[in-house]
């Protein structure tokens, strides 16, 4: 058994994640694009900001609740959406629903997840949002939404920064593909893999294999296999969005929008004029193109673009609560992070996703304190270091 509460931080947890999981999971999650170096960026850009002290300030213990849509969440970030996070630890999303709930923050359900919407939104119905893979099919996307809606949730996430699919070197190099699919030539290095991860193997056949993605399975024809349905997926996906069809989305969606996945203030200042409520800052953890800056280096210029009262997400290469610190600093209102839960519920399930929660919340209140910072208002842009150069 892996013994999550030993783990101090989120490399801890990453370490352990990468003892259960297969590499060809694994070095999925890990790599992105081509040789990973987006997602190297977006975690060691961080490096360059560092904050400074205020002394002799009554901020013990700070407050770390940040107010987002109207709704009151007991900490300035959230769970981002991790496609086919099921895969990895099965239950990952019903885990990670109930943590969020527990500990009032968002999650954010991916559009390719493997529990249904109506499953998750039935266990933390106060703190799931809903990410949307847009159709190439126009009727269909607006069934999803109207879904969503039906669901109870609130809060609509359209990613936007896939026009075409994702390009990882990682399943031609292992044989197995996100999927599910086998190239039977690497069959043997495939076994060795299994062998050597005997107990995500274990779990991946006690909960009966490849799972269904019941965020589209209701599409596929009947009868479809979990295959069947990533397959019929794969047909409607991606679409080449523009921005008509972000504002054809704002006109049948009630809710709050959110457009993930810009990265040039140009286009966030756009995403406000065409009727989102907030944008969410992302490069997909680095995943889409490993030529792409830091979301962190990007933010200051992205905060300009903002209007005022319009609100701001970051996500990309947050493994501690101090780097949430530094975005918010930077302008971010609030950050979601994807590996640093994966991490937590691919080793531990559901005590793992809660011991990435109770790290992250740990640091973030220490790190308020030791800057002498009560509330997470206070964490301004004149807290960051600046040499004078
Ligand atoms: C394995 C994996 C799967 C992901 N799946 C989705 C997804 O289904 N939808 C989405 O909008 N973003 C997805 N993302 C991106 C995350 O939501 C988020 O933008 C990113 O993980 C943030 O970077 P971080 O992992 O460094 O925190 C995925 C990221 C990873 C690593």
């Amino acid at each position: 058994m892996t013994n999550v509460s030993q783990a101090l931080n989120i490399e801890d947890l990453r370490k352990m994640a990468g003892r259960r999981l297969p590499s060809f999971l694994f070095d999925y999650a890990e790599y992105g694009h081509a040789d990973g170096a987006g997602v190297a960026r977006n975690v060691s850009a961080f490096d360059k900001y560092q904050m400074v002290s205020r002394a002799l300030v009554k901020c013990v213990p700070p407050e770390t609740g940040r107010t987002i849509f109207g709704k009151r969440y007991a900490m300035p970030f959230g769970v981002s959406a991790v496609g086919g996070i099921g895969v990895f630890r099965p239950g990952a999303e019903r885990f990670l629903a109930e943590v969020a709930r527990d500990f009032n923050i968002p999650f954010m359900l991916s559009g390719v997840s493997v529990e249904s919407i109506e499953t998750v939104a039935r266990i933390a119905p106060d703190n799931v949002w809903f990410q949307l893979y847009a159709s190439r099919d126009v009727a269909l996307t607006e069934r999803i939404i109207r879904r969503a809606g039906d669901a109870g949730v609130d809060v609509l996430v359209v990613s936007v920064d896939y026009p075409i699919q994702n390009q990882s070197e990682v399943p031609p190099r292992s044989g197995v593909t996100p999927v599910g699919g086998i190239n039977w030539q690497k069959l043997p290095a495939i076994f060795s893999d299994l062998a050597t991860h005997p107990r995500w193997f274990a779990d991946f056949l006690m909960s009966g294999g490849m799972p269904k993605m019941q965020s589209w399975s209701p599409y596929a024809p009947p009868g479809s296999s979990a295959k069947d349905v990533a397959k019929f997926y794969a047909s409607v996906w991606p679409p080449n969005l523009v921005w008509n069809d972000i504002e054809r989305i704002r006109s049948v969606w009630p809710g709050k929008l959110v457009i993930k996945g810009l990265m040039d203030p140009a286009d966030v200042a756009k995403a406000y004029d065409v009727g989102a409520d907030a944008v969410s800052l992302s490069n997909h953890g680095g995943n889409k193109l490993n030529i792409m800056p830091a979301t962190i280096d990007c933010l200051q210029a992205a905060r300009h673009a903002v209007p005022e009262g319009g609100t701001l997400f970051l996500d990309g290469g947050i493994r501690r609560g101090s780097d949430i610190m530094k975005a918010l600093a930077l302008g971010a209102d609030f950050c979601f992070l994807g590996r640093a839960f994966l991490y937590g519920v691919s080793a531990g399930g559901r005590n793992g996703a809660e011991r990435a929660m109770e790290i992250l919340s740990n640091e973030l209140s220490y790190t308020m304190a030791m800057l002498g910072c009560p509330e997470v208002d206070d964490v301004t842009p004149d807290r960051l270091f600046s040499s004078g150069a």
